[in-house]
């Protein structure tokens, strides 16, 4: 292969949160100015990357089963390197070269150093860089996008709260945030583009600090680069979710009102041992005071359910939060006990299938929350961003409201990245489907 004729070409699959997605285009630039070239295709890949993601054994479970394909792949194609990119890279690292078919493992701040190490591994020499940086934020990096309507931005890298469940902060290290002129700049180099949507990323963008600017800041400077184009961000800490940074997004016309807040328990015994620093009464406090400031604004969070020592009285204190606060939309996951965190120490004592249960319990809740939620919605106009094709038919279209609901709607003339108005006819616990509302005939017309 040391030979060959065209480009080397590279081939990238990402799992994981949104960061991972980002990471993954920062991959693609750093290559592509490497003299690589990328493609869609696994059987055309000289080098095939998986980035991955380590929050859950599942998680882990699912990648594992995935690069188990990519060895059979290699054992037909000896000349293909496979390289493990990401969280399970920095977790894992040594351990994953003991796999023959593993040519390189690359954690998240050392990306820079891939053109080196894939040169390397060609003439035979395996590659590994799994330091974590205090200062790495690939300022200078152009990611590598497809052009589109929405764009992913990291304006901080790493994780300093050190919840105790969490392997974020051992996988992605220490806090650090670009400058804000910096993040500025790319905003608008995006709105050049086209792009009509960026999504500020980090895994707790509220502690964004550059120095003397923070998260409020940014978010008001990265508004008023284009008014025409949609700011939305995630993810929020409860602890730092200022009265500044509620007022920001209150204020700016562009900015989403929609915010990802994740609550994890409703038990203050449960907070305190996951180390969430906030009770179950200040996060309240905080949705009151989110409501009142952004009337009809969008909330949604993640909970854990069966953390050790979990009992049944905590888990319906955390059924009853759901109950009371309505969120528009929850992710509900299994206690997954994570190697070198702080709750790895303690027993992992809630039984799988009981784990089961109370998942089970808070997904059937909150989509019977969403839905009627969502009904409330049947017979007004919804204003969304088009994004393109559906999923299931490409005869209709979906498109995004401000509050990040998903609308479907049957394709008139519409152009991903149109503004649309469509009237909702119907709803379910996740999506909202209508008409457009200036194209088509209204629902008392065509019933006419
Ligand atoms: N930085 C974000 C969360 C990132 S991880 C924040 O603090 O809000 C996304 C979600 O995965 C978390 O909110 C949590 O609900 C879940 N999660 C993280 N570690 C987990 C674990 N060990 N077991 C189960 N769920 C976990
Ligand atoms: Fe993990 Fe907590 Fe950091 Fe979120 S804030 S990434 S849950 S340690
Ligand atoms: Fe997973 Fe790493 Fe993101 S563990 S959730 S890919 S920061």
């Amino acid at each position: 292969m040391s030979t060959s004729l065209h480009p080397r070409r590279v081939y990238i699959e990402t799992y994981g949160c949104q960061m991972n997605v980002a990471d993954s285009e920062v991959v693609a630039g750093i290559l592509s100015a490497g003299g690589f070239e990328l493609t869609g295709r696994i059987a055309e890949a000289d080098v095939i990357l998986v980035n991955t993601c380590a929050i859950r054994e599942t998680a882990e479970e699912r990648i594992v089963g995935r690069l188990g394909l990519f060895s059979t792949f290699k054992r037909g194609n000896p000349g293909t390197l496979v390289g493990v990119l990401g969280c399970m890279a920095e977790r894992l690292r040594r351990d994953l070269l003991e796999e023959d078919w593993v040519d390189l493992v690359v954690g998240p701040d050392e990306y820079r150093k891939l053109p080196a190490l894939i040169a390397g591994a060609f003439e035979g020499e395996k590659g590994i860089a799994v330091r974590l940086s205090r200062v790495e934020n690939y300022d200078d990096i152009t990611p590598l996008r497809t052009d589109g309507v929405s764009a992913w931005l990291s304006v901080m890298r790493g994780c300093d709260k050190f919840c105790t469940f969490c392997v974020v902060p051992f996988t992605r290290g220490r806090e650090r945030s670009r400058p804000l002129e910096s993040v500025v700049r790319e905003v608008a180099t995006l709105a050049g583009r086209g792009y009509r949507e960026v999504t500020l990323l980090g895994q707790n963008v509220n502690s964004y600090s550059d120095g003397s600017r923070d998260f409020a800041d940014l978010m008001r400077a990265v508004a008023a680069v284009d008014r025409t184009m949609r700011i939305r961000f995630t993810t929020s800490h409860p602890q730092d979710m200022s009265d500044r940074l509620i007022e920001a997004i209150a204020v700016e016309p562009n900015i989403c009102k929609y915010i990802h807040l994740p609550v994890q328990s409703g038990s203050d015994r449960i907070l305190a041992l996951m180390n969430r620093s906030y009770t179950a009464r200040h996060y309240r406090a905080l949705i009151a005071r989110i409501r009142r400031a952004i009337p009809g604004a969008a909330i949604s969070t993640d909970v854990i359910s069966g953390f050790p020592s979990e009992t049944e009285a905590e888990h319906r204190m955390t059924v009853d939060l759901l109950r009371e606060i309505r969120f528009d939309g929850a992710f509900t996951f299994k206690y997954s006990p994570r190697a070198n965190t702080k709750a790895f120490e303690l027993p992992d004592d809630v039984p799988e299938r009981e784990k089961g249960r109370r998942v089970q319990e808070i997904t059937e809740l909150q989509h019977a929350i969403a839905l009627e939620q969502n009904r409330t919605f049947v017979g007004t106009v919804v204003r969304v961003l088009v994004d393109g094709p559906s999923r299931k038919s490409a005869a209709d279209f979906t498109g995004r409201t401000a509050t990040n609901r998903t609308v479907v709607f049957p394709r008139t003339s519409e152009e991903p990245g149109d503004d649309a108005d469509i009237r909702i006819e119907r709803a379910s616990s996740a999506t909202l489907i209508g008409v457009n509302a200036g194209t088509a005939p209204t629902l008392a017309e065509s019933a006419a």
